[in-house]
């Protein structure tokens, strides 16, 4: 039931934690690749801009032939985000002025410019988002002496804007890691607390009901027949003992012959104890409540068990790991509940087998676990097993079961089985550790 439970929590919060890392990963990979070009755009149309201002007094200076008067012009742009420098470029790729004077005179390096009479006026962009050189280009015209118009370069720090490109996409990237995060946690816990909780809760609660209606059902059947039925029996009951006992005093019988009637008198004991048990099922468990050591109650039973039939070939294995050690109950009646799931585990291991008993403390309730190797039971007995008269062995009263979940239901606890055909079966029992349960409406 645990592992079911935890699988579908764990299935829940994979889902969310799935659905929530594809959604938010998607969007933000769009909105950052938006952001990006965005940012793209922005700087190189900033950079166009700045080009536009110098374009007419660089022109008009330089048909002037005021070279320094160009360059001045020039120079005030260098530093200014994000232009890094600036060349002046003739058609046939000579750098007829830079920022960087060594350049003068010589070739330009690198992917060759565009011709300036392809460029619009405005200018253009050379090279590509994520290029290392990256640069705009506006046709400088009246430039004389190389055929009338020039490149006017404006090196933009491609670096720089990579840069910025990059630290946004770590912020946006950790945003949406810690957004994802956070929303999971919190999806989470509203999943466990709006619809895990209460799906487990109610699982419980329909599992106990379920056992304690099958329990009811079947003592408002027998219950009150059973009283009256046991007393009718009893009575001709003690006749038939009284009239043997006389046959054995009275009468010169033979060996052969009492052996017979001591054959009869266990019968009559066994009838007898049957009725005993059917009683102590009809009448309410009265329990005499005092601080009884779950372990020790366990041992008690299990030092009975030892002594029966069939015992040997079973090894008992304990585990009372961090259990409380005390709660208030009934001992005699625990240490006759655990007996009989004890009983019933070796009767389900006839060729021997493991029984492991283990104890934890959970909350408020300690839980006891017997845990058989034996042959399981079907699917189809489990809601009948709790059944007064219910068994499927031989020599069976099927008093057992109902005795224990009596028992416990008087001590508010509860009682659940988990079994599998061949491969064994594992009775809990959940018992309150402080004696407030429903011991009074235990009828
Ligand atoms: N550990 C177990 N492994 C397999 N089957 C079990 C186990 N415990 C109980 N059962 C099944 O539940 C039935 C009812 O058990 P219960 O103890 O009430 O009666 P019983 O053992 O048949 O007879 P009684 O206990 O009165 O001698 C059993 O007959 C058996 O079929
Ligand atoms: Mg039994």
């Amino acid at each position: 039931m645990g592992i079911r439970d935890l699988s579908i929590r764990a299935k829940v919060l994979v889902t969310i934690l799935g659905a929530l890392v594809v959604t938010l990963g998607v969007a933000t990979t769009l909105s950052l690749r938006y952001w990006e070009r965005e940012q793209f755009e922005l700087t190189s149309g900033h950079a166009l801009m700045l080009a536009a201002t110098v374009t007419r007094p660089v022109e008009a200076a330089l048909a002037h032939g005021q070279v320094r008067a160009a360059r001045n012009q020039l120079e005030q742009l260098v530093g200014r985000p994000p232009v890094d420098g600036y060349r002046i470029v003739a058609r046939d790729g000579t750098v007829l002025m830079s920022s960087m004077r060594s350049e003068e005179g010589k070739r330009r390096v690198g992917n060759p410019l565009p011709d300036p009479w392809d460029i619009p006026p405005e200018g253009q962009m050379v090279g590509r988002r994520g290029a290392s050189e990256l640069a705009v280009v506006v046709p400088l015209s009246g430039v004389v002496g190389v055929g009338g118009r020039a490149n006017l370069e404006l090196v933009l720090g491609a670096g720089r804007i990579e840069g910025a490109i990059r630290r946004g996409r770590t912020f946006g990237l950790t945003l949406t890691l810690v957004l994802t995060l956070g929303y999971a946690v919190m999806l989470g816990a509203m999943m466990e607390r709006e619809i895990i909780g209460p799906f487990r809760r109610l699982e419980d609660l329909a599992a106990s009901q379920q056992r304690q209606l099958t329990e009811r059902a079947g003592f408002a059947e027998v219950g009150a027949l059973a009283s009256e039925v046991a007393h009718e029996i009893k009575r001709p009951l003690a006749g038939i003992r009284g009239a043997i006992e006389l046959i054995e005093q009275e009468y010169a019988i033979s060996d052969p012959e009492r052996r017979l009637l001591g054959q009869v008198e266990n019968e009559l004991t066994h009838v007898d104890e049957t009725l005993r048990d059917l009683l102590s099922l009809a009448k309410p468990v009265g329990l005499q409540r005092r601080e009884v050591s779950v372990p020790e109650t366990i041992d008690a039973a299990l030092v009975r068990l030892s002594g029966l039939p069939g015992a040997d070939g079973v090894k008992v294995e304990r585990d009372y790991n961090g259990t409380a050690p005390r709660i208030s109950a009934d001992g005699s009646r625990l240490e006759q509940a655990f007996l009989n799931l004890c009983v019933n585990a070796v009767e389900a291991m006839p060729g021997g087998g493991r029984l492991t008993v283990t104890t934890r403390a959970r909350g408020e309730e300690v839980e006891i676990a017997f845990a058989d190797a034996g042959v399981g039971i079907p699917r189809e007995n489990l809601d009948k097993i709790l059944k007064p008269f219910f068994s499927t062995k031989a020599h069976g009263t099927g008093l057992g079961l109902p005795l224990v979940a009596r028992v416990v239901a008087a001590h508010g606890g509860r009682v659940w089985v988990e079994s599998e055909v061949g491969k064994g079966t594992t009775f809990h029992v959940a018992l309150p550790v402080r004696g407030d349960g429903w011991q009074a409406s235990a009828s």
